[in-house]
């Protein structure tokens, strides 16, 4: 099941997930992050409604984080949270459940082993885990964009799914289930280039003008906020590192959660050197196979009908 908070590049995971042949997308929950839980979950459903995604539940879920107060990342996403298309009204509903019980019902009911993609902060994921632990032996990995080995994007230290949730995150990360982490070195790698984008105009059906027109509004934000010449589109990266590992080679490191200091608040710390002696928790990745990326996110694209 994929996490998110939508999000330009969310949309994108979405789109991804949805239509791989490798992965059964079982459910869409969303997480207060880019924009309030409420915004968030229109945006999924305003997604699924252009994609014709209609068999996949859409649940909300955590409307704040753990403890500390709720951030917005307005800045990067616009007022909606999905700004730069015009959207219709939705056609899809969403699931009247919450997304942390349809979380811990999956991991529960069925035999078969869940993966949980994870793209937005933390909070449903650690609330499912401190609800029913008992369902991390049923958690086969989660694969979580989220961090950085080095520079932040929200802080010089911190980067926002993790920061607008630290004490989330640092729950999932010490529950013990098997854990990719998809950080900033890996994400800052999947720029939509103008090549890019006129790959994904070429196809000229309606996800692909919708996920133009995202690409678009988030390219004119990187440019203003971070000085990229192109935006990075990070929360596919965590879906396509479930789809094909090849993609995002990786290191097995520890990573622990700073949630105490105010400077680092929210900072993935990776001991990539091993100086500390804790025990390795996360595969974390360290490269992006670019080309066969944006292979994989174009063949996705391309499934979708002409209508
Ligand atoms: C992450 O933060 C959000 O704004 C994006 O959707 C992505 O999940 C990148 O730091
Ligand atoms: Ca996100």
């Amino acid at each position: 099941m994929l996490d998110c908070d939508p999000g330009h590049d969310d949309a994108m995971a979405i789109l991804l997930a949805a239509a791989s042949p490798a992965i059964e997308l079982e459910a869409i929950t969303t997480v207060a992050g880019n924009q309030t839980v409420e915004k968030v979950t229109l945006n999924a459903r305003r997604v699924c409604s252009v994609a014709g995604i209609r068999d996949v539940p859409i649940a909300a879920g955590c409307d704040r984080p753990l403890r500390r107060e709720p951030i917005i990342a307005g800045e990067i996403h616009g007022a909606s949270g999905l700004d730069g298309v015009e959207w219709g009204e939705p056609t899809v509903d969403a699931d009247p459940r919450h997304a942390v019980d349809v979380l811990i019902e999956r991991a529960e009911a069925d035999e078969r082993p869940l993966t949980v993609v994870a793209v937005g902060p933390l909070t449903n994921v650690a609330t499912a885990l401190q609800r029913a632990p008992r369902i991390v032996d049923r958690l086969e990995r989660i694969s979580i964009m989220g961090g950085a080995i080095g520079l932040g994007n929200w802080t010089p230290s911190a980067e926002f799914n993790i920061y607008a949730d630290p004490e989330a995150a640092a729950a999932v990360f010490a529950a013990g289930v098997p854990i990719t982490l998809v950080p900033l070195e890996v994400t800052h790698r999947a720029l939509a280039t103008d090549e890019v984008l006129a790959r994904i105009a070429a196809l000229d059906t309606p996800v692909a003008r919708m996920s133009d027109a995202l690409m678009r509004f988030f390219a004119d934000t990187y440019q203003r906020v971070f000085g990229f010449d192109a935006p990075a589109v990070h929360d596919p990266c965590a879906v396509a590192a479930i789809i094909d590992p090849t993609l995002v080679p990786t290191r097995l490191v520890n990573v622990a959660i700073d949630t105490g200091s105010e400077l680092s608040a929210g900072r993935t710390v990776c001991d990539v050197y091993g100086t500390t002696g804790r025990t390795p928790n996360a595969d974390v990745g360290v490269d992006l196979d670019v080309d066969r990326f944006w292979d994989l996110m174009l063949a996705a694209l391309a499934a979708y009908p002409r209508l």
